[in-house]
């Protein structure tokens, strides 16, 4: 059915030679605070940074990774692509939340066709909703070795309405969605563009409403999550603590206001919602360190709105021991200073870690 292979998550990054039309999917995040867009271009020596922009949603427009308000975020996307002169139609989204399944399966070594047949019985027993009901896709993780003969499967599955939302949405706006991926993967595609597969590294994205926390070695993820707890909630604290509206709230949070006379409450408030943050993440180191005990952890990196609390990455250093980097996913790209603001690149660039992973997948012919 072309909608169903429309929607197949397509797992793997994969690259083109340099083609002149649009190679390269757009890279489009939407997510609870604001919608991210990220156009680039492969070139022969990488990619070049095409644009970049965010936009605000309007509270409640996208809830728990569902759209709730399609005509307001199809507005809000609508004006971002004009102000940022996009002509790109084919774009990559992801998605996240609770309509979202990844689950690690060990499975006997086959050929790509028998998997893709066995697995919808395997999926089954691992996935709560109705398969009728859901996207699936998988992917070989190749763990097998000469002595062991099973593999580990990344199992995908999105429920079907949740995703037909998006695209409907999208193409009110005369958006091709040729590539629907998740969060995680995205996040560590944008990764490994930057940095290539050494070591293993934790990827943790602070967003509004969730982060997510990726731990990768080697090019395969040994475990995702994602938790329910994002900085909104900071600015939640805020508002209440001081009885302020929420967008005063916001203000201060980010630092766009003064607030001399706050201070010692506000370093209480961020203290408490951080801790909760370091303790979410160090239930992921705990569960590495348990299972791979001879092959250390190397870093921390940071992505998100959220991680751009100043010191976060200072203090996660000092509670988790490890070495924490807020991500600049532009590390490789080649970026035309005459056009994009290169202070506003950086103050931008940990929010784009997703939509760039996005952005860097090759476009369907
Ligand atoms: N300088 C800053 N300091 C602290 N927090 C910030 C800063 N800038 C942005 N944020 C917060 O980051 C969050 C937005 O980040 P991001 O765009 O990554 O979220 P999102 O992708 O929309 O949300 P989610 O992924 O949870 O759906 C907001 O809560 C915002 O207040
Ligand atoms: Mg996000």
């Amino acid at each position: 059915m072309a909608l169903q292979s429309l929607t197949k998550f397509n797992l793997k990054n994969f690259s083109l030679p340099f083609l002149n039309k649009q190679s390269l999917t757009v890279g489009l995040d939407i997510g609870s605070h604001a919608i991210k867009i990220c156009e680039l271009l492969e070139g022969r020596n990488g990619v070049k940074l095409l644009s970049l922009g965010s936009a605000r949603l309007p509270a409640d427009a996208v809830e728990d990774g569902e759209l709730r308000d399609p005509d307001s975020v199809a507005e809000i996307i609508k004006s971002l692509l004009k102000n940022l002169k996009i002509k790109g139609k084919k774009v990559g989204i992801s998605i996240s939340g609770y309509s979202v399944i990844l689950k690690k399966i060990n499975l006997s070594v086959m050929s790509e066709k028998d998997l893709a047949e066995h697995i919808q019985s395997e999926a089954e027993q691992y996935i709560p909703f109705d398969l009728d009901d859901v996207y699936l896709d998988f992917q070989d993780l190749q763990t097998n070795t000469e002595t062991e003969d099973r593999t580990d499967i990344m199992l995908v599955a999105a429920k079907k309405d949740v995703v037909n939302a998006y695209l409907q949405m999208l193409q009110s706006v005369g958006l091709k969605t040729v590539l629907v991926d998740v969060d995680a993967f995205a996040l560590e595609n944008s990764f490994e563009m930057n940095f290539g597969q050494e070591g293993n590294v934790v990827l943790v994205d602070i967003g509004s409403s969730k982060m997510n926390i990726n731990i990768i070695s080697q090019g395969a993820s040994l475990f995702a999550r994602d938790v329910v707890m994002g900085s909104r909630h900071l600015t939640e604290q805020i508002q209440e603590k001081f009885d302020l509206e929420f967008e005063e709230a916001e203000s201060i949070k980010i630092g766009a206001v003064s607030a001399e006379d706050k201070q010692e409450e506000l370093a209480h408030l961020f203290v408490n919602t951080t801790t909760k943050w370091i303790m979410e993440i160090q239930k992921a180191l705990d569960f590495y360190n348990s299972n791979f005990p001879d092959d250390p952890l190397s870093k921390i990196v940071l992505s998100g709105g959220g991680s751009k609390i100043k010191g976060l990455d200072l203090f996660f250093s000092k509670e988790t021991g490890l070495p924490v980097e807020v991500f600049n996913p532009f590390h490789l790209t080649e970026v035309d200073t005459e056009k994009i603001d290169p202070d506003y690149l950086k103050s931008i660039a940990p929010e784009m870690a997703i939509p760039m992973g996005l952005a860097t997948r090759a476009c369907p012919l």
